[in-house]
């Protein structure tokens, strides 16, 4: 019982969480899940076994991202008439039927789905990015090498594709036909506007990499988007569109041994990126990765310049709680500054410099 009463917590509190991060569905259902699992119902069963899954595990949400990846095949029309990025509307009494009735009905295909851990790339988080890579180009005009860890399916290596529209409406930037509209992305300073971006490759690397290209690779990425966040979800649809367009690799490979092969290179920008992994790294290849950025940084010339671009929540402060920082380092020299500040899922970019 004591694996129960804690499925029954890590639910209701993933419930406050969907509550606080904008998924009023999600919040209800997963409300709707914790009693049902306390009373032995579907939800009990279709979890059982998972009873004392750690927290880190995020069984709630497998559970939420299998379903909707049901949804999002056809197989669970009558949930779908409730799930916004399936066409429907958001109603918490009908999706909770609906919702209840998958997991009595199909308890047998969402059974290896929770194996899945969830994964999302963050469309929004190329905000940071791009006027991240603005400031650096306006610093040095030359061409940019992007080499992105942590990178899931690599979205954000084509952020330069991507439309950006400050938050009062007065200034924008990125091609005006793009399919990705990151309206009030940028807010306080405006990046310089005016620079030259012009990434020539685009590489990046995942322990986990999800193709974009392939269908299983776009139903995994969408599955795991909050289904009342049409926003996020259209972002993600329409960023995987110009991912079939704009080539980029992501290899399978760990941070620390990506960033081994880390080399500047005559006439362009070598630039490390990275958005929301850091906390998943061990401390052991955290130091590694940052000693060898240290060193890398020390072979870099003039014209062979590094930078290391970063949208990670970290303290500024010791004493203060951590927030969504847009960092920024260059060599020679080794200049730190802190651009910004972010979001969890990247809009606002709030510039400072
Ligand atoms: C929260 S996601 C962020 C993905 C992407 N950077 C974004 O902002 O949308 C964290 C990513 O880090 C990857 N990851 C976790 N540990 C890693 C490691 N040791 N080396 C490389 N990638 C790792 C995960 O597979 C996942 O794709």
């Amino acid at each position: 019982m004591a694996g129960v009463d804690h499925l029954v917590r890590t639910t209701r509190e993933q419930a406050d969480f969907c509550q606080a991060l904008g998924s009023p569905l999600y919040a209800a259902l997963l409300r709707r899940c914790a009693d049902d699992i306390d009373a032995g119902g579907p939800t009990a069963r279709v979890l059982a076994g998972h009873e004392d899954d750690p927290g880190s595990a995020a069984t709630p949400l497998r559970l939420l991202g299998s379903v909707h990846r049901l949804v999002l095949q056809g197989e669970a029309p009558a949930l779908a008439a409730y799930y916004p990025s399936a066409g429907g509307h958001a109603e918490s009494d009908g999706a909770w039927l609906a919702f209840r009735n998958v997991l009595d009905q199909q308890a047998e295909r969402l059974a290896p789905l929770l194996g899945q851990p969830p994964q999302t790339n963050e469309v929004g988080r190329a905000s940071a990015l791009a006027g991240g890579l603005l400031h650096l180009v306006r610093e040095r005009d030359l061409p940019v090498a992007l080499h992105e860890i942590g990178s899931s399916a690599g979205l954000n290596l084509r952020a330069d594709a991507f439309w950006y529209s400050a938050a009062d409406g007065t200034t924008a930037w990125g091609p005006p036909d793009s399919p990705v509209r990151l309206p009030g992305a940028w807010a306080g300073a405006t990046p310089p506007l005016e620079a030259a971006l012009r990434i020539v490759s685009r590489s990046g690397s995942d322990v986990a990499p999800i193709d974009p290209t392939s269908d299983e690779g776009r139903l995994r990425l969408l599955s795991y988007v909050w289904p009342d966040q049409i926003e996020r979800f259209e972002r993600v649809q329409h960023a995987i569109e110009v991912a079939r367009r704009i080539p980029a690799t992501v290899e399978a490979c760990d941070a620390a041994t990506a960033v081994r092969r880390l080399e500047p290179v005559r006439g362009q920008w070598t630039v490390l990126w990275h958005s929301v992994m850091w906390q998943y790294l061990a401390s052991d290849d955290q130091a590694a990765i940052t000693q060898h950025i240290e060193s890398v940084g020390a072979t870099a010339t003039a014209a062979a310049p590094l930078a290391h671009l970063s949208l990670e929540p970290r303290r500024r402060e010791p004493d203060e709680e951590p927030t969504f920082l847009v960092a920024l380092q260059t060599w020679p020299g080794g200049a730190q500054r802190i651009l910004g500040t972010g979001a969890a899922h990247g809009i606002p970019t709030t510039w400072e410099l």
